[in-house]
Formats: structure tokens, sequence, C-alpha cells
């Protein structure tokens, strides 16, 4: 008998993997309309976004074919409240804030479509940083903040799927669990284990180095999950400046 908790839906999620190889094919135009009509069926707060295409391949990053860019786009809701004789009065850490949930299920479900056809995804998440470039590039207006890249094509790997945290880590019913030593070591042997399994770090290249002076003692046969989110949470962007500034330039003055 079929196991009811268990769908075709449910098996494509269960699926997901971030693709880094594309084959040389081109996308259909049918197919990219499908992919973005179905991310615009997410749920909305006030359909916050637009998407940016490149299809200039040797751009992307892995030479995806497709290169998508959500925005939180805050620009064409104040154009049609103007028509109303409305101006938006909601500061912009809000109209952010709504605008970022709005992009991202609009992109997660982009990444659902264009898996449900066959195809491959990679999130692209460093575009804030150089949104400025981005906005030039593409000619954004002010309030339109591009938040995401995902590269999408015909995958040319197969790779298996990354490992999460322990469900019961995750799902708190009623109240937050103290997440004591065994709790903590438990998460980390599922992500650490799984990824080294894999050989990721080796494959993809993706050591992050130390700066400072913490000595470097992890090599491909150790270095995993838990150190390189480490090396990133620890050593990347330890001031907002930089991010507050690309918002600024985009016209969101995030602590007014
Ligand atoms: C917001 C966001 C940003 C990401 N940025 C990158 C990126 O810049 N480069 C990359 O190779 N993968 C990126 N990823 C993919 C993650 O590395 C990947 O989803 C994670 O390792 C889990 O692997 P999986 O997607 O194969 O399950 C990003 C994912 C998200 C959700």
């Amino acid at each position: 008998m079929q196991d009811k908790r268990y769908n075709d839906v449910i098996d494509l999620l269960l699926q997901h993997r971030s693709i880094r190889k594309y084959e040389d094919k081109k996308v259909p135009d049918d197919i990219i309309e499908s992919i973005t009509r179905a991310g615009q069926q997410a749920a909305f707060a006030y359909q916050a976004y637009s998407v940016l295409l490149s299809r200039k391949k040797e751009r992307h990053p892995f030479h995806a074919p497709l290169y998508f860019i959500i925005c939180v786009d805050v620009h064409k809701i104040s154009k049609i409240m103007k028509t109303r004789n409305w101006k938006i009065v909601m500061n912009d850490l809000s109209c952010l804030i709504w605008g970022l949930q709005d992009a991202a299920y609009m992109a997660q479900n982009m990444v659902i479509a264009a898996e449900s056809l066959g195809l491959g995804t990679c999130y692209i998440g460093a575009i804030p940083y150089y949104a400025d470039k981005i906005a030039e590039q593409f000619n954004l207006p002010q309030k339109v903040f591009p938040l995401v890249g995902l590269t999408v094509g015909y995958p040319a790997e197969d790779p298996p799927t990354r490992p999460r945290y322990p469900l019961d880590l995750t799902l708190f019913e009623n109240e937050y669990p103290i997440l004591d030593e065994k709790a903590i070591e438990r998460a980390k042997k599922e992500m650490d284990d799984g990824y080294l399994s894999q050989d990721y770090y080796r494959k993809n290249n993706a050591k992050i180095e130390l700066s400072g002076d913490r000595e470097e003692t992890y090599d491909f046969e150790t270095y995993s999950w838990t150190e390189h989110i480490s090396r990133k949470l620890g050593q990347w962007e330890p001031s907002s400046k930089n991010l507050l500034e690309q918002f600024k330039k985009r016209g969101f003055i995030i602590n007014k």
C-alpha cells in the first residue's frame, strides 16, 4: 500500500539538490514562462517582486544557460498607488521585510517548478552585496532591490541530496527545547558526516580560508559543513555598513 505521507510533490521536494554543472542546452521560452508563472502564484503580501533574466551564459555562475535575479520591488506598487492618489508611508524596513518574504516564496516556487520539469537550479546569495552593479546593468529604478540569483538549466551532474538537521531538532511543538550538548552534537554529526561522505567541499573547491590568527587544522578529509558555516558567520561582514549602503543606494533607508 502506498505510504500516505508521500506523493509526487513531496518526493520532488525531498529530491532537491542544488546543481552547479549545466548542459549546454537552451531552455525553451515556454518553460521559462511556466517557471515564472508558477513563481508568481506563490502566496504574497503585496507582490513586491520582479524577476530579471539574463541568457548571457558565459557571464553566469556555473555558465548556466539562464540566470534569474529575484528582486524585492516596491517601485511597481508605488506607481499603482500613485494613480489612486496614495503614497507609501510605511517605513522602508517593513516594506522590505514584506517584500523579502514575497520574493523568497516566489523564488522557491520557481525552483520547485523548474525541478519538476527536469531542470536544475542553484541560488546565488551574494547578490545584495553588489546590488548597485546589478541596478546599473539592468537599469533598475529606485526601490527595486536585487535579493538573490538563481541559475537554471539542464543538469550535467547528478549529486546526492544534502543532509539537513534531524527533524526533531527542527520542529518544536509548543515550546523551544533546551539544546543540550548531546542535541548539538547530533545536529553537527548529521550535517558533517553527510557532507563529508559526499566529499562536497573538495568537489566544489569551497574551503573558506581562515583570517586572523587561527591556525588551519582542517583539510578536505575533515572540513565540513559546521566548520564552513562557522567560518562564514565567524569571519564575514561584522559591520552592516556595506549592506546598509546598498539598500540606501536603492532607495531604502532602513533605520528611518
Ligand atoms: C539564499 C541562498 C544563497 C545561496 N548561495 C549560494 C552561492 O552563492 N553559491 C552556491 O554554490 N550555492 C549557494 N546556495 C546553495 C546552498 O549552498 C545549498 O542550498 C545548500 O548547500 C544545501 O544544498 P542543496 O541545495 O543541494 O540541498 C545558496 C542557497 C540559498 C538558499
